[in-house]
């Protein structure tokens, strides 16, 4: 199992991690996963998990090769090691080793307690060339929340907001004015659902439900997607008329007086400071098997989980134009790093991580 990459070896698996982007929505809690299929430098047949339930990378890929006896001639680029488990899917390694092929080649090992090294295993025990571990920032970057979930055993946090070109994340309003005040342009809504749909989760204070009465779905992504809205609303306030309580999607209510189960759930926390009720929603979250918890604000919401080092990602996303007054955004930490900088139709992108964590 050596680890003598050539160059050639890195453009294969950036275009298996680009592939496995596709998946990005679609897929999760599973992880995003590509398979390439390379006979003399050429990708000869590719595929990627689509879509949760369906079949995995390696499945895809081989099914698109006519003549088997070839494999024994290529090397198989995946990004995560092939599962050996019996799953809503058969073993993947079970299905490379019927036509063996020369080499694969793995960005990281599964930290899934079914997998953890058992696929490598079997497959070096038949006599394949494994190679482990090429890219594997990008790789684990791509798959942040389930390697969290499994290794850390906890839920992944990724922070999101919307600003102004001069930093405020909504206009000034007069007293009882309502209604969500768009900062940002089609682009950057379809790429948020997207990241809503990644996650199992969204988590909101009180006063952005007041405010702008919000869906919090996945509509301009994917209409049939289930996410639960988390809200934390100490004293009930929010009518039973606002969207999170009459539409069809489950919603949690976290307060200080009520617990019920249901589609509208109401969980009885500990309201006694802003941390706490950070820690116990997010080991509600990992008991309910929440691997990437998606927060959107706002600015108190966003202040405390801040303050108080509740983050793995943030994401900015800021606009071209300028209000001049309003409700001042939060300010990123210095422990912060800037990962990425992309543009998203007229707004731009700002994605950190935290220091080191790359
Ligand atoms: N641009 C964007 O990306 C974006 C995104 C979302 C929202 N917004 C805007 O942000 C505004 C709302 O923000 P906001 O700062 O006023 O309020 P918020 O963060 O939405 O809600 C704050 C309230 O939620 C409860 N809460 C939140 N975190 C808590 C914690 N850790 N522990 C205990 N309670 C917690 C508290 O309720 P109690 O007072 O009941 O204790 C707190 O007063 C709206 O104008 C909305 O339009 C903008």
């Amino acid at each position: 199992m050596s680890n003598n990459f050539t160059k050639q070896d890195f453009y294969f698996m950036e275009q298996c991690l680009l592939l496995a982007k596709k998946g990005i929505g679609h897929v999760e809690p599973n992880p995003r996963v590509a398979c390439l299929v390379v006979h003399q430098a050429e990708i000869i047949a590719s595929g990627y998990h689509s879509k949760f339930g369906a079949p995995h990378a390696e499945v895809e890929a081989l099914r698109n090769i006519t003549d088997p006896s070839i494999l024994q001639a290529c090397t198989l680029y995946v990004n995560l090691e092939p599962c050996s488990h019996h799953g809503k899917t058969p073993p993947c390694v079970d299905l490379i080793l019927q036509n063996p092929p020369k080499r694969v080649v793995i960005a990281q090992s599964d930290p899934f307690d079914l997998v953890q090294g058992k696929g490598i295993e079997k497959l070096l025990a038949h006599g394949v060339q494994v190679d482990v571990g090429i890219c594997e920032k990008d790789s684990h970057q791509l798959n942040a929340p389930f390697f969290t979930f499994h290794q850390e055993k906890r839920t992944y946090l990724r922070l999101k907001w919307a600003q102004t070109a001069d930093g405020f994340m909504d206009k000034l309003r007069h007293a009882n004015e309502k209604g969500a005040f768009g900062i940002t342009g089609k682009t950057s809504q379809h790429w948020t659902h997207q990241q809503r749909a990644s996650a199992q989760a969204i988590l909101v204070g009180k006063n952005t439900v007041l405010v702008d009465n919000p869906k919090l779905d996945a509509r301009f992504f994917d209409e049939h997607k289930k996410i639960v809205r988390y809200v934390i609303d100490k004293n009930l306030e929010i009518p039973s008329h606002y969207q999170i309580y009459s539409d069809d999607l489950p919603t949690v209510i976290f307060n200080a007086h009520h617990a019920e189960k249901g589609l509208k759930s109401k969980v009885k926390l500990d309201f006694s400071n802003a941390k706490i009720v950070l820690d116990q929603i997010s080991a509600y979250a990992y008991a309910e098997g929440v691997q990437s918890l998606w927060v959107e604000g706002g600015a108190f919401l966003l202040g405390e989980c801040l303050a108080h080092d509740y983050w793995d990602e943030i994401h900015v996303l800021r606009a071209p134009q300028k209000i001049g007054q309003g409700l001042t955004a939060p300010a990123v930490p210095t422990s912060a790093q800037l990962h990425k900088k992309s543009p998203l139709g007229e707004d731009t992108l700002y994605t950190y991580v935290r220091e080191n964590a790359l």
